[in-house]
């Protein structure tokens, strides 16, 4: 797929279902998220990988930690069957690296590079995705319990599977100049 195309025509979307990329196909799709400015070389990033009986591994951490947070019944539910959205979810940890030169926002904007770099290596090999967040990102026992480091912070839940139906919306378009000056 032509670059520009993609960057320019790029959607997210969130009703996504089998096949997910796998084998090679999800390989490309991590070095992508390796092939991002990295200052120092710091590597400040791990993705965590959920497909298959994956998907129930990580639904069930998601639930308990619903559970710990006080969620109603109904929410921990939810949060378990979160993950089954799509046929593969990669959670992307900013793993914090002590740096005198690299401060903890870059590293972050590295790791947060990284989501959107495999995001469009899906794209690229036919297949979509969404960026999602939620309160579980920020969720302690979550972190806990994905062994993240008290400087660790997840940055994004990456959903990857099939388009599973047309998009309603048409590209939204807007002008640069509504974002841009010069000087
Ligand atoms: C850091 C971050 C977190 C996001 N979290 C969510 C989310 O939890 N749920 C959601 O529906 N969209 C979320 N989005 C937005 C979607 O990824 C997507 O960009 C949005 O639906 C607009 O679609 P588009 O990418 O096709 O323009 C998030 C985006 C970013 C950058």
């Amino acid at each position: 797929m032509d670059a520009l195309k993609l960057l320019l025509e790029r959607r997210s979307c969130h009703a996504l279902q089998v096949p997910g990329p796998q084998g090679e196909s999800l390989r490309t799709i991590l070095r992508a998220g390796l092939r991002v400015p990295d200052f120092q070389s710091l590597r400040p990033y791990e993705f965590v990988v959920a497909e298959g009986e994956g998907l129930d591994r990580l639904g069930e951490l998601f639930a308990q930690a619903a559970r710990a947070a006080g969620k109603s019944d109904e929410m921990v539910e939810r949060a378990k069957r979160m993950p089954h959205r799509a046929p593969v979810v990669i959670t992307v940890i900013a793993r914090h690296k002590a740096s005198q030169i690299v401060r903890p926002l870059e590293q972050h904007l590295s790791a947060g590079c990284a989501v959107m770099a495999m995001q469009m290596a899906a794209l690229a090999q036919g297949f979509a995705g969404v960026w999602r967040s939620g309160w579980l990102m920020f969720d302690p026992t979550l972190h806990q319990l994905l062994g993240l480091r008290p400087d660790d912070q997840i940055v994004g839940f990456l959903y990857l599977g099939t388009q599973g139906k047309p998009y309603d919306k048409p590209l939204s378009d807007p002008e640069p100049a509504e974002v841009t000056r010069w000087l």
